[in-house]
């Protein structure tokens, strides 16, 4: 078995990590859960004790821009040439309430599962309110986790894309909140999973606040990785790239990262095949995450996640 990544209190997360593409509870999510290959790929993470990312979800319910059970908003999801993904989701979800006791039964089947929040900065609230908004998420989740309170991490989502709480923008809102989850939580494992917009004085003032682990990065925007500006997606703000067309600037930053900070890194974004895995591993990555991967060629995921776990 592979070496863990062990946190500080004794949490652990897997070589290889299933990013957000097993939905809210991290169990699956239509419409993939329909394919065979995905199933057996839930079936081998389970086998092999890989972590699990879930979906983010947000304090109350949110409607973004796809809705699963309205077939005229999966154009929010586009397969782009070359193994790559856009995507404008825009985090709908049915708030922590309704995913806990999803998130607690999926941990109970086996699946070592790491919810994901997304802290909305955007609408205006008090920092204060922000960060009790979060202890009262994890009392929430802590009702249904079966793992003790030091040891069940939360991964904060400090990078959508496609959000108005985007970009560089937002560092100084994620240093007070890691602070403040620090402060009126100091033993509760929190990785902040940023984005290569982020200057890397956030990941460094973020270590220094605490936080246990950082998860980069987060799928790029649209124009970010193209050099022509028009989005198919550009009616609704453009969209994400994630899946191997991001993966030469995602690399780049990860490999500057890794020189700024010493807490373990989860690097990610265009893992499509071995050699992308190896890459990262050889710069420095204490885990490698994936996700379009599991969409575009399931029994790949599998593959990679039972060479290296
Ligand atoms: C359809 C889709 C939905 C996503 N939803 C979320 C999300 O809710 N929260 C989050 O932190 N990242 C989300 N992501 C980003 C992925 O977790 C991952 O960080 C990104 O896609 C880059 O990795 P990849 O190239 O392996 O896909 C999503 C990605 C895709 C393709």
């Amino acid at each position: 078995m592979k070496k863990m990544i062990s946190l500080k209190n004794g949490a652990s997360i897997s070589n290889i990590v299933v990013s957000t593409i097993l939905g809210h509870s991290g169990g699956g999510m239509f419409p993939y859960i329909l394919n065979p290959a995905y199933r057996q790929l839930i079936e081998d993470v389970k086998q092999t004790k890989t972590t699990v990312i879930t979906k983010s979800s947000t304090y109350k319910k949110r409607i973004g821009n796809y809705i699963a059970w309205k077939p005229w908003t999966w154009k929010y999801i586009k397969r782009l040439p070359d193994n790559g993904i856009l995507n404008a989701y825009g985090l709908t979800n049915g708030g922590i309430e309704a995913h806990a006791p999803q998130i607690g039964r999926v941990a109970h089947k086996g699946i070592r599962v790491i919810p994901n929040f997304y802290p909305e900065f955007s609408k205006g609230k008090d920092m204060y309110l922000l960060v009790m908004e979060i202890v009262e998420v994890m009392k929430i989740l802590w009702k249904y986790l079966p793992l003790s309170k030091c040891i069940q991490p939360l991964e904060s989502n400090f990078s959508c894309p496609n959000s108005p709480e985007d970009r560089a923008k937002n560092v100084e809102q994620i240093i007070h909140c890691a602070r403040g989850i620090k402060n009126y939580l100091p033993n509760l494992p929190i990785i902040a999973k940023i984005s290569c917009l982020h200057p890397y004085e956030l990941a460094e003032e973020l270590e220094k606040v605490g936080v246990d682990a950082i998860h980069a990065v987060n799928s790029i925007p649209y124009n970010k990785v193209f050099t022509c500006p028009i989005s198919p997606l550009h009616y609704a703000g453009g969209g994400g790239v994630s899946g191997e067309p991001a993966f030469p600037l995602a690399f780049e930053y990860n490999k500057e990262l890794r020189k700024k900070i010493k807490i373990p890194i989860i690097m990610g974004c265009g893992v499509i095949s071995a050699e992308h895995y190896k890459k990262y591993k050889d710069i420095g990555a204490d885990a490698v995450s994936i996700c379009s991967l599991v969409a575009i060629n399931p029994r790949e995921a599998s593959k990679l996640i039972q060479n290296n776990s």
